[in-house]
């Protein structure tokens, strides 16, 4: 049995289309059931629903065979256990700083005032401002991290954004550009030895599936 961990919503949506290529149709309707593990119309390959921000730990030690995760969320984890054989190009976005509209982040960043920045990719946020000689207090959030600036918790955000609906219906400006984001299937290594053939046989037909 194969076990491929997938977080519902855009990551489930946007994976279907590459499991059809590779021959495998998910049985269930993850928003319509209650069931956490879902079957396919291969007997040796099931689906395990989990939090985005599980599936590296899922497939690290094996409770899935692989999955599919954000770049974001990979680098937050690390990459400790596993393969990345695939961008799969999907769920794409980008990590940005952005701040209240009245902020001027430009005169903050050249009188080197330290900067409060909220997220929730801690990792990344500390690598970012590291790389630009900027100091900063990071406050790490769950969700919503739009609210800060505008509660007064932080003078800056770092958070993904599409099409930058979210910070403009709360004032919010973009003013740098973190990273390009998009999804990658990552690969248990253990379970990559034990099972070469059937995963051999799905990373190439998503990776023939995927478009660049
Ligand atoms: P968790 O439930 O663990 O808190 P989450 O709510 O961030 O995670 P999703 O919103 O399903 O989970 O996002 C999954 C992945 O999709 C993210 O890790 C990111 O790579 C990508 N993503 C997030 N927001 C967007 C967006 N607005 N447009 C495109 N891709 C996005
Ligand atoms: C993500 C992210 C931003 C938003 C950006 O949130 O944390 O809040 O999407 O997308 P936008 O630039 O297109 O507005 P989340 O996944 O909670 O929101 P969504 O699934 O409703 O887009």
């Amino acid at each position: 049995m194969i076990t491929l961990a997938l977080s519902k919503g855009r990551i489930f949506e946007e994976t279907l289309p590459l499991l059809k290529a590779a021959g495998i149709e998910v049985l269930d309707n993850p928003e319509t059931s209650r069931k956490l593990i879902l079957a396919t119309n291969s007997p040796e390959v099931q689906v395990v629903l989990v939090r985005a921000s599980d599936v590296p730990t899922y497939v690290q030690y094996g409770g899935a065979d692989l999955g599919v995760a954000g770049r974001d969320v990979l680098i937050e984890h690390g990459l400790d256990g596993m393969y990345q054989p695939l961008d799969l190009n999907i769920a794409r976005c980008r990590m940005s700083v952005a701040v209240r509209d009245d902020f001027d982040y430009a005169a903050a960043i050249k009188q080197g005032s330290r900067i409060r920045v909220a997220t929730k990719y801690t990792q990344i946020a500390r690598q970012h401002f590291a790389d630009k000689g900027v100091h900063v207090d990071l406050i790490k959030l769950y969700g919503s991290m739009e609210l800060a600036p505008l509660t007064g918790l932080a003078d800056a955000i770092v958070d993904l954004v599409s099409t930058g609906n979210t910070l403009k219906a709360n004032h919010l400006v973009e003013v740098e550009k973190v990273m390009e984001i998009s999804s990658r299937l990552v690969v248990n290594q253990a379970a990559l030895k034990l099972k070469r053939e059937p995963l051999r046989r799905m990373i190439d037909a998503f990776a023939a599936a995927t478009t660049s």
